[in-house]
């Protein structure tokens, strides 16, 4: 195929974008991601402050207008995201730890009741784990008011408020076999082993010059889909440009094709113009929305021309 979702498609796989709402009324940018694209991930509509800035008061507009132009595209989408520490509304702060739990189980439970059926896969809880070699849990209202337990309580909320969607674990700096990967690895072998809801880890996949491409990524993404999770690649971005860039595209795209369960890839947004790195060019798409070195080596490497 002649497109990154055509030819994802022809190897069973999704090949998304992280879509803000607020860009949807220009041309070039729909242009590239109807054509290019099949899944989208809403990049800041779905959290917590865009969707109950206030408790118990719920605005879906921004969100449903991505979730409608996917739908009208024949285009999956990707919730993100349910329970995480950033995005918050000062509200949830203030919680003790009774009405943080039923706070927390209404959220998930009220948005994804709202879009039952219409989303593939829910990052149920995003980056709950710490950097650096300790593994531990990273400090939040949920981690420090409920302890460890909010994140299987999460998943089970999810799992009664929307049986068909896939529900994720969603981090980054988990992508190589390193301390933060390793606790993740193990609470969701924990779940597995208990029957505590999950389908799949979202490897954000976020990588420049500090934080390259991992040489043993396959080899961790396989590790994760042997525990018996379906594995996705959710925010790739690759800061750098020219041949550089391609070359390191192509890795990550090989890495997913080589493990049977990585069953999508979506990257953090359409064009460089618009990425969360303002002063980066890490997407596949320039400013003007040319197909850049680093769109021909993705390409190239799932099996397109
Ligand atoms: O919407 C307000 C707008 O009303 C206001 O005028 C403007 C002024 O600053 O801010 C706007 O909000 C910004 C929002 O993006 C929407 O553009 C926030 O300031 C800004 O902080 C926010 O950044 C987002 C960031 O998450 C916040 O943590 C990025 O767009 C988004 O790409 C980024 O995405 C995260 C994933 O969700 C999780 N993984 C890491 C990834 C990259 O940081």
């Amino acid at each position: 195929a002649s497109t990154l979702g055509g030819s994802a498609a022809a190897q069973g796989r999704y090949f998304g974008a992280a879509v803000a709402a607020n860009h949807l009324g220009e041309t070039p940018y729909v242009n590239t991601l109807n054509t290019e694209f099949t899944s989208v991930t809403p990049e800041n509509e779905m959290k917590w402050d865009a969707l109950e800035s206030s408790r118990g008061t719920f605005t879906f507009g921004a969100a449903d207008r991505i979730v409608s132009h996917a739908q009208q595209q024949g285009m999956q989408v990707r919730g993100h995201t349910l329970v995480w520490h950033s995005q918050l509304p000062g509200w949830v702060g203030t919680l003790g730890a009774a009405d943080l739990r039923a706070a927390m189980n209404t959220h998930i439970t009220e948005v994804m009741r709202h879009y039952k059926g219409e989303i593939h896969s829910w990052d149920v809880v995003n980056e709950a784990f710490q950097d650096g070699g300790s593994g531990e849990r990273r400090s939040s209202p949920f981690q420090n008011k409920l302890g460890d337990g909010y994140i299987e309580e999460a998943f089970r909320t999810a799992r009664a408020a929307d049986p068909a969607a896939k529900l994720c674990y969603n981090d980054y700096n988990t992508d190589g076999v390193n301390a933060k990967s390793n606790a993740v690895y193990n609470m969701v072998k924990d779940f597995k082993q208990r029957g505590v809801p999950i389908d799949c880890v979202g490897f954000q996949s976020h990588f420049n010059s500090n934080s390259p491409v991992p040489g043993d990524y396959r080899q961790n993404l396989q590790r994760f889909a042997d525990l018996g999770v379906d594995v996705q690649i959710t925010e790739l971005d690759i800061e750098g440009s020219g041949s550089a860039q391609a070359t390191s595209y192509g890795n990550v795209v090989r890495a997913c094709l080589a493990v049977s369960r990585c069953t999508g890839i979506t990257t953090w947004g359409v064009t460089d113009k618009y990425s969360w790195r303002s002063s980066g060019t890490p997407l596949l798409f320039d400013d003007n929305y040319n197909k850049k070195p680093a769109y021909h080596a993705v390409l190239t490497a799932l099996g397109g021309s």
